[in-house]
């Protein structure tokens, strides 16, 4: 073959190719997210790293309200096989007219800052806390993506739809602000609580849409390690404290052995049997 032809296959297939790849990524942006996201690159920073005891004095409750240590719900884990409790009531704060629990609020609006600084373009919560009846009254209108009624995380909260002007449900991928939101969230706190990749395991399939409030650190290893919520909650062995970066997390069945000396204290329930504690060392 002549060099010439030689040349001209190669810009042929590469200008078929660069093509190819604009029309779906221009046409499909939701579906490039999401087989783009199959690929990316593990954290190497993060490891928990456990340790079955540690050199410190232990403290308990009364000393850990001296300190201000905050209690919430973030942390708890809810699904077919750990329901929500039948008396629980979650402490709730207003944002635009949409019931939040109140551990989230914060977080929320610095994500939803972030998402208006960077797009000039605003997300909304589609719906975020619901009483037993309203998730009741979704399943009967048909709805194929909700949970059981005590099985949905919406009953604490914690759980966010969240959706962009003109993309809502698995549309939020065919913009850019719901792929920053997908790829970002932890860095605020947020999980997908229901990811691609662990339908399985959660049992429920992919909601792009559907933020859940954990707090940092846990977000950010969560999304890091790929993880879905089940998972990360039963890999602590009750006991154990966990190293990360400057952060400590402990499993426990009380509140008797919280190492004295960390600060930024947050302990909530798991809704398996324990509490989680998560501190800075
Ligand atoms: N769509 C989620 C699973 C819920 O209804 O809680
Ligand atoms: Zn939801």
């Amino acid at each position: 073959m002549k060099k010439s032809k030689i040349i001209f296959a190669i810009l042929f297939i590469f200008i078929f190719s660069a093509s190819c790849i604009f029309f779906i990524k221009t046409f499909f942006p939701g579906e490039t997210y999401i087989f783009m996201s199959r690929f990316s690159n593990f954290s190497a920073k993060s490891t928990l790293v456990p340790k079955e005891n540690i050199e410190s004095e232990k403290t308990d409750l009364k000393s850990l309200l001296e300190n201000g240590a905050v209690f919430n719900d973030s942390l708890l884990l809810i699904n077919e096989e750990n329901p929500v409790s039948e008396n629980y009531e979650p402490v709730l704060a207003e944002y635009k007219g949409i019931y939040i629990n109140d551990c989230a609020l914060k977080a929320y609006k610095e994500l939803s800052s972030a998402v208006k600084n960077k797009f000039k373009n605003s997300i909304y919560i589609m719906s975020a806390f619901r009483t037993p009846e309203e998730q009741a009254s979704i399943i009967e209108s048909g709805n194929e993506y909700a949970a059981s009624v005590n099985s949905s995380e919406h009953l604490t909260g914690l759980a966010l739809d969240v959706y962009v002007k003109y993309h809502a449900g698995m549309g939020f991928l065919d913009s850019a602000e719901g792929q920053f939101v997908n790829s970002f969230c932890h860095e605020y706190g947020f999980i997908i609580r229901y990811p691609d990749y662990g339908e399985k395991i959660t049992g429920i399939s992919y909601e792009p849409w559907h933020l859940r409030y954990v707090g940092l650190p846990h977000s950010e290893i969560i999304m890091n390690n790929k993880l879905t919520l089940e998972e990360y909650i039963n890999q602590f062995v009750p006991g154990t404290y966990y190293f990360y970066g400057d952060y400590i997390i402990t499993k426990q069945s009380d509140l008797n052995s919280i190492p004295a000396g960390i600060s930024e204290i947050v302990i909530s329930p798991d809704n398996t049997g324990y509490y989680i504690i998560t501190g800075k060392y």
